[in-house]
């Protein structure tokens, strides 16, 4: 019978599937750097009550310097009974140093190691993911102040609706971002908070210094109920929710993507090292690369409900289901990045094609202009809503664009159209109304473009 660190009160071994389902190493030995950071500090505030020398803490130290060399060579053995990261690197020191790895878990409980340890691997790798999301948003803000001169349809149920500048479009995206990023940082002030030293559930009976202990993991905080420590996993939903509104924000910019490439739109191009062909049909070249970015925007969010599902119900402090936070984080983590990777390539990489936006544009998108120059004129908006909609369809009933009809047509439907109508058929003049904070108008996108540039000087 393989000896287990909780086998003492045991005479038989575990079922060989229950030995394969509760094992959790494959997925937690990611987190094997900051398991050995976290227990190099506890054996530290060990020795600060007395329970380890100074010369056990030092063989502790070296021996987890050990540990973690062979974890970062790939040399490291997974023996049969290490169940997770926690026990792996117990055992192994154990085999390195002999007694006084059998001292340093005094106190301490696997309840209390693992938050700690998800905690810390988020509070280093989340700064990761944000890099790779400033990274494409500083994509998108150089795309939109090279390309502010491009001009396309605006649209609403994917109807034309109105004029916009490319740049305006693009922006929209950034915006969504920047509001993750910032989001991001909130959820690192709920993560900033250290659990270890609250043990199994009733905290730590040797009186050990939890702040110092907090100061040298690097943390802003300690909980104040060990009960709630152990079992809070708030944070990992916050991540989890977190990345699903990205990957909701990304899916709408890939969908976007899509539909912008098909031939029949052909306002952009995406480059061939972002395309893949068909292996039938030899003219094929498929935007994959925004089609996959808009499938996992889904299942990120199928990550987050399934844990939430977990949580639901669980009676309070540590139970078994936790576990499942790793693979939802992880799968979540990984995929994420690589689809903050694509699209920030995709998005560099591809051509758009200004002739085609502009030919896309149509008169009849200018009919809110005709009732604008009416309400300039005087008319109530209502009003003047109603006598654009006349003049649309006159124009349609003639077969024509609205811009064709003449002046002595445009007075029959209303007296207050004069000869400068004809400064509304102009499609320039419609988004360059727009200058009010937020709008289309140049003059606010690049307002826009330095708030972001300047968001990005701050942090
Ligand atoms: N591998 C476990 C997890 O990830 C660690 C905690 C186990 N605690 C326990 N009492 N069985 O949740």
């Amino acid at each position: 019978m393989e000896h287990k660190l909780w086998g003492g009160r045991f005479t038989e071994s575990t079922n060989p599937s229950l030995e394969k389902l509760n094992r959790s190493i494959d997925l937690d030995k990611r987190m094997f750097e900051e398991d050995i950071e976290g227990s190099k500090a506890y054996a530290k505030a060990l020795n600060g009550i007395g329970l380890l020398t100074s010369t056990e803490v030092q063989a502790i130290h070296n021996g987890l310097e050990i540990v973690a060399k062979e974890w970062r060579e790939g040399l490291f053995e997974i023996h049969q009974g290490d169940e997770d990261i926690h026990t792996a690197n117990e055992r192994r020191l154990k085999e390195l140093i002999g007694s006084p790895a059998t001292k340093l878990h005094v106190g301490r409980s696997r309840n209390d190691q693992v938050v700690t340890d998800m905690k810390l691997w988020l509070k280093s790798n989340l700064k990761r993911l944000d890099l790779h999301l400033r990274e494409l948003i500083s994509v998108i803000v150089s795309r939109a102040s090279h390309e502010i001169e491009v001009m396309m349809p605006g649209y609403t149920h994917l109807q034309r609706a109105q004029p916009i500048r490319w740049s305006h479009y693009l922006l929209s995206h950034a915006w969504n971002l920047k509001n993750d990023s910032d989001r991001l940082e909130e959820i690192l002030k709920h993560i900033d908070i250290m659990p270890l030293g609250s043990g199994a559930l009733a905290g730590n009976p040797f009186n050990i210094d939890r702040v110092q202990l907090a100061n040298s993991l690097n943390f802003e905080e300690i909980t104040q109920n060990s009960m709630q420590a152990v079992s809070d996993r708030d944070f990992i939903a916050e991540f989890l929710f977190w990345a699903s509104m990205l990957g909701i924000h990304l899916s709408r910019l890939a969908e976007d993507l899509i539909i912008y490439s098909s031939k029949e739109f052909e306002f952009i191009t995406v480059d061939d090292s972002y395309s893949t062909g068909s292996s039938l049909m030899p003219q094929k070249r498929n935007p994959d690369s925004l089609e996959l970015i808009r499938s996992i925007g889904g299942s990120l969010f199928g990550q987050c409900c399934s844990f939430m599902m977990v949580l639901k119900s669980l009676p309070s402090t540590y139970n078994k289901d936790l576990q499942s936070d790793k693979e939802a984080v992880f799968i979540t983590f990984d995929k994420l990045t690589s689809i903050l990777e694509v699209t920030s390539g995709t998005v560099k990489t591809l051509k758009v094609n200004q002739g085609r936006c502009k030919s896309a544009l149509s008169f009849e998108m200018l009919a809110t202009d005709v009732a604008y120059y009416l309400v300039r004129k005087g008319v109530p908006f209502r009003d003047a809503h109603c006598l654009a909609g006349q003049v649309v369809a006159e124009a349609e009933k003639k077969g024509v664009n609205i811009c064709d009809l003449t002046l002595e047509e445009l007075k029959e439907i209303s007296s207050h159209f004069g000869v400068d109508i004809g400064k509304v058929w102009n499609y320039e003049n419609s988004i360059e109304q727009y200058q009010a904070v937020g709008g289309t108008a140049k003059s606010s996108v690049l307002s826009q473009i330095r708030q972001l540039e300047a968001w990005f000087c701050k942090r």
